[in-house]
C-alpha cells in the first residue's frame, strides 16, 4: 500500500484518510473498545512512565486514549501519511495535550510545527525505520499490517518495531486476518459485510468498500501472523481478541 497516491484503494492522504475514523467505527467490531483493551493489557505489563511507540498513529485515537488515562506515559506515534499526522496533531491538541511533529519521510515538510522531543505526545511523520530512538517499553500496531503484502513488507514492519523495543517489552498487534481457503473464511466475510449493513452502510458504500478490501487487503492466516511475529524476534505470542475477521495478539520482544 502506498500511503500517498489517491489511486490506491486505501489512500490515507486522500478521501479515505479523511473519512477513516467514521468508516472504522462502522466496520471494526468494538473499535473504541479495542484501544481500551490495549490500555488494560499494557497497564499490566509496563512500569511507571513507559515510553510507548504507536505504529500507524492514524487519527491519534490510540494516543489520546492512552494519554488521557495514563498522563505519565511518554508516547510516540509514527505514520507515513501527512494527512493522518495532521489529523492526529489536531485531535491531540483538541484533547488539551501538546503535540510535537518531527519530520520523517518528507524532511522539512513539518518545519515550524514544533520540536517533537519533549512534547507530551510526539508524532513522527515517516515509517518506523525513521524513528531514531530505541529501547521503547511497549508498542502497538493497530490496523496497519493487513495493508502490506506478504512479500517481505509485513516481516520488515515487525522487525523494525522489534528493533525499537527493549528486551521483554510488550507488543500488541491488531488486524484483519484469515485463511482465505479455510473452511470459515467465507462465512465470516459474509457476516462481516452484514455487520457493515447493520451499522448503517448503504448498498453502494458496501460495494465500494468491498472493492477496496479485495484490492488492498493482504490477508494472512493466524498461523502466518504467529510465524511473522516469531521471525521478527517476538516471543510468547497469543491471541487475546477475536471478532469476525479481526484479531488482536499480544507478545513480547525476545530477551
Ligand atoms: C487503518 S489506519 C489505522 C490507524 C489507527 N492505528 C487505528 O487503528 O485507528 C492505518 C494507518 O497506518 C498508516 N500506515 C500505513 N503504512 C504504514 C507503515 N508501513 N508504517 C506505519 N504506519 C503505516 C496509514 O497512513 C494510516 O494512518
Amino acid at each position: 500500500m502506498s500511503t500517498r497516491g489517491s489511486a490506491e484503494p486505501f489512500d490515507f492522504d486522500g478521501d479515505y484518510g479523511g473519512d477513516y475514523e467514521y468508516i472504522a467505527r462502522t466496520v471494526i467490531p468494538g473499535y473504541l473498545s479495542t484501544f481500551r483493551q490495549a490500555l488494560a493489557l499494557l497497564r499490566g505489563r509496563v512500569g511507571p512512565g513507559p515510553r510507548v511507540l504507536v505504529v500507524g498513529a492514524g487519527t491519534g485515537i490510540e494516543l489520546v486514549t492512552f494519554k488521557t488515562a495514563e498522563p505519565a506515559w511518554r508516547l510516540t506515534g509514527v505514520d507515513p501519511s501527512r494527512q493522518m499526522i495532521e489529523i492526529a496533531r489536531h485531535r491531540i491538541r483538541e484533547a488539551g495535550m501538546e503535540a510535537g511533529v518531527e519530520p520523517g519521510v518528507e524532511a522539512g515538510v513539518e518545519a515550524g510545527v514544533g520540536a517533537g522531543v519533549g512534547a507530551a505526545v510526539r508524532l513522527v511523520h515517516g515509517h518506523v525505520s525513521d524513528v531514531e530512538e530505541e529501547g521503547f517499553d511497549a508498542a502497538t500496531c493497530f490496523n496497519v499490517m493487513h495493508f502490506l503484502p506478504d512479500d517481505g513488507a509485513k516481516q520488515s514492519l515487525l522487525r523494525d518495531i522489534a528493533r525499537r523495543l527493549a528486551p521483554g517489552a510488550p507488543f500488541l498487534l491488531f488486524e484483519l486476518h484469515g485463511d482465505r481457503s479455510g473452511p470459515r473464511f467465507d462465512e465470516l466475510f459474509s457476516a462481516w459485510s452484514r455487520y457493515w449493513e447493520i451499522h448503517g452502510m448503504g448498498e453502494a458504500a458496501r460495494a465500494a468498500f468491498r472493492a477496496k478490501i479485495d484490492e488492498g487487503i493482504h490477508w494472512a492466516s493466524e498461523a502466518r501472523i504467529l510465524e511473522l511475529l516469531a521471525g521478527a524476534g517476538f516471543e510468547d505470542a497469543w491471541r487475546y481478541y477475536r471478532a469476525l475477521l479481526y484479531g488482536g495478539w499480544i507478545s513480547r520482544r525476545a530477551r
